[in-house]
């Protein structure tokens, strides 16, 4: 049983296409997953409002007070607001086993995560060793000056970036069904789906460590 909280105070940064996805990808693996999301706006939970009934189950929380793993879920993927700050970051902090922050390759996002990360870093059960944190670079076009910008701002992050996804239509289509890149026939997304495999390992991974 893992928790996974999505995090980065920047709004737009893809945190909840990250979470919406990863919940898909562990349902469409037959793994019982609960989405406890903490954002006022609901994305997630509305996301799963829309999903159909035939595609792998997903447990929705509201996660606004606090989340409990329910013990029955193999994974918790935790959505969070924009702002994140304060006690209620350091709860969800304490809370997680495994911590994504999705970036977006821009000079704005990269101003407004900066001090996020600092944060993390001082985060006692981070430096204990005790949560892992890793970076996901979100709508990277790869070849742009913007992409190389982030690379080097991930690489002096003191985080490993685990995955890099490009800039792709399907993932404004999936959402709108309540779907995942994982419920789409794999043909349609290979290339997108190939970009998610070492993001993947690296969870399943750390989720052993724990
Ligand atoms: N890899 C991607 N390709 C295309 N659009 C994306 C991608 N990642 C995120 N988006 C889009 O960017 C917007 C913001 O993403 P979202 O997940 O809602 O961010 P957050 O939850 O951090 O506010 C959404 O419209 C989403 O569909
Ligand atoms: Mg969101």
């Amino acid at each position: 049983m893992s928790t996974v909280l999505i995090a980065n105070p920047k709004g737009g940064s893809g945190k909840t296409t990250l979470a919406t996805n990863l919940a898909g990808y562990f349902a469409s693996r037959g793994r019982h997953v609960t989405l406890s999301d903490m954002d006022r706006q609901r994305s997630a939970l509305q996301w799963l409002e829309r999903r159909p009934y035939k595609l792998p189950l997903i447990h929705g929380q509201d996660g606004r007070h606090s989340y409990t793993n329910s013990l029955s879920a193999d994974w918790t993927i935790v959505d969070s607001p924009a702002g994140l700050r304060g006690d209620k970051l350091k709860q969800a902090v304490k809370d997680a086993d495994l911590i994504l922050v999705p970036m977006q390759p821009s000079a704005f996002d990269m101003g407004a995560t900066r001090d996020f990360l600092q944060t993390l870093q001082e985060e006692k059960s981070v430096r204990k060793g005790q949560t892992f944190v890793a970076m996901v670079g979100m709508r990277v076009d790869n070849r742009t000056r913007a992409a190389l910008a982030l690379q080097e701002f991930l690489a002096q992050s003191g985080f490993p970036c685990v995955g890099n996804l490009r800039s792709a239509q399907v993932y404004a289509l999936a959402a709108e069904q309540g779907a995942s890149l994982f419920d789409i026939r794999p043909s349609q997304v290979s290339r997108d789906l190939q970009q998610w495999a070492p993001l993947l390992h690296w969870l399943v991974n750390a989720s052993k460590q724990k």
